[in-house]
């Protein structure tokens, strides 16, 4: 009876470095955890084997999406450009088809990605994001086309959707909810860190701040220097 209210979230890529974080935060604020991942990796997620509810398989499987977000209030997918085979794609296309109407919907990416075409990049984080996506297209590793299709799809949806655009990450202690802004440029971004812990806890945060519905909130960690110089360390958003 205890546990009749519980909310349930999915976290979807449960298993790598950011999937992790977001099934630690999520148990710690008492809902009850769904996580998919492949198969190979459940292993990584034995420290919360006996806490959560593990659905192994590729998480642009439709039938494994659709067993997995059943019943959720909220589903958190890293996106991941993975493979040949629009895997971030497939992922969010099954997230968006499957997730129960209502469900809040966040989805984890990079700053490269635009809703609305009016983020500024530098020459050199430009640069960058092309001799990344060559490289990977050539490598046939990595589509990150395919994460860009992937946000395209979402931002059209009609969904309760955030897409939280992370910058540069690093490990460490939690510094508390980034800053974000709605544009790439803000000065108060210009730190571009961020800890990934913090990624996490955006993301679950965001599971119930409905101002963050149809958001690509870009972030930065909250005591990065740009944060502190701009916003003072003390709002989280930072706004236009
Ligand atoms: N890394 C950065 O600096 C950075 C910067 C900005 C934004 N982001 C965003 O942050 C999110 C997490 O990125 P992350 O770099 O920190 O990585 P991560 O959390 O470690 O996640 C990597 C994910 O990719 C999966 N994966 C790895 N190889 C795969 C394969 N061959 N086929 C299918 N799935 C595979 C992993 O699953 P397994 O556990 O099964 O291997 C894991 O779920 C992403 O949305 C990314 O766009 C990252």
């Amino acid at each position: 009876m205890e546990n009749e209210n519980r909310r349930k979230v999915c976290t979807v890529g449960a298993s790598g470095k950011l999937g992790q974080y977001l099934v630690r935060h999520a148990l710690d604020r008492g809902y009850e955890v769904v996580g998919v991942c492949r198969e190979r990796s459940v292993e990584k997620l034995a420290p919360f084997a006996d806490r959560m509810t593990i659905i192994p398989g590729p998480t642009n499987d439709r039938e494994v999406i659709r067993r997995a977000v059943a019943g959720c209030d909220a589903v958190l997918t890293v996106l991941v450009p993975w493979g040949v085979q629009q895997y971030a794609s497939g992922t969010a296309q099954a997230v968006l088809d499957h997730a129960e109407p209502g469900a809040r919907l966040v989805f984890s990416c990079g700053w490269h990605i635009s809703k609305d075409g009016r983020d500024r990049y530098s020459w050199w984080f430009r640069v960058m994001v092309r001799i990344m996506t060559a490289l990977a297209k050539l490598a046939r590793a990595v589509e990150i086309d395919d994460q860009v299709e992937a946000c395209r799809r979402i931002f059209a949806s009609d969904r309760r959707w955030t897409v939280v655009r992370g910058s540069d990450l690093e490990e460490g202690e939690s510094q508390g909810l980034p800053v974000w802004s709605r544009h790439v440029g803000d000065p108060v971004l210009a730190s571009n860190l961020t800890r990934r812990t913090d990624f996490a806890l955006f993301m679950i945060e965001a599971i119930t701040d409905d101002t963050l519905i149809g958001e690509a909130p870009a972030i930065v960690g909250r005591r990065s220097p740009s944060a502190l110089a701009h916003a003072g360390g003390t709002t989280a958003a930072a706004g236009d």
